[in-house]
């Protein structure tokens, strides 16, 4: 499979239902998008397809020929930050760190599709984001102070 990752052209040489989680992590040695769950159920392992989020896990390689995939280490440019990742900073939102990655990702993802989202949208796309540190309310936070970042 013939697929773009974080702006470089990768030629994938994997079973067609091998999730792009292990393919990321295991052929392209991408090792910021985590392994939560395995079933869709945590968002641990949200990346970008075609920018929009979707769950690494779930996602048979063989479905992304000329997809244009982001990850956690991809997401702003070399020797820069996104505003999201600048807002998670200030905002001191990760505890263990685990789940982060894929915290930012969605949020991003929410903040392009939406950028003045409400309460409730916030909650309502973050709540398939699990966090077993508890870190929410700073999720709000960052978010909120990201979208000040970025001018909406
Ligand atoms: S590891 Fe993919 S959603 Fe949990
Ligand atoms: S910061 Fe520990 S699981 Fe979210």
């Amino acid at each position: 499979m013939q697929m773009t990752i974080n702006g470089t052209a990768h030629q994938i040489e994997a079973e067609a239902d091998t999730p792009l989680l292990w393919v990321l992590r295991d052929h392209v040695g991408l090792t910021g998008t985590k392994y939560g769950c395995g079933i869709a159920q945590c968002g641990a392992c949200t990346v970008h397809i075609d920018g929009l989020a979707a769950r690494a896990c779930q996602v048979p390689v063989g479905t992304l020929e000329g997809a244009d995939v982001v990850t956690i280490e991809g997401l702003a440019a070399p020797e820069t930050l996104h505003p999201v990742q600048e807002a998670w900073i200030e905002t001191q939102v990760a505890q263990c760190g685990y789940c982060q990655s894929g915290q930012i990702m969605q949020a991003a993802a929410l903040l392009a599709d939406d950028p003045n989202p409400s309460d409730e949208t916030i909650d309502a796309v973050m709540s398939g984001n699990l966090c077993r540190c508890g870190t929410y309310v700073r999720i709000r936070a960052a978010i909120r102070l990201a979208q000040a970042k970025m001018g909406a």
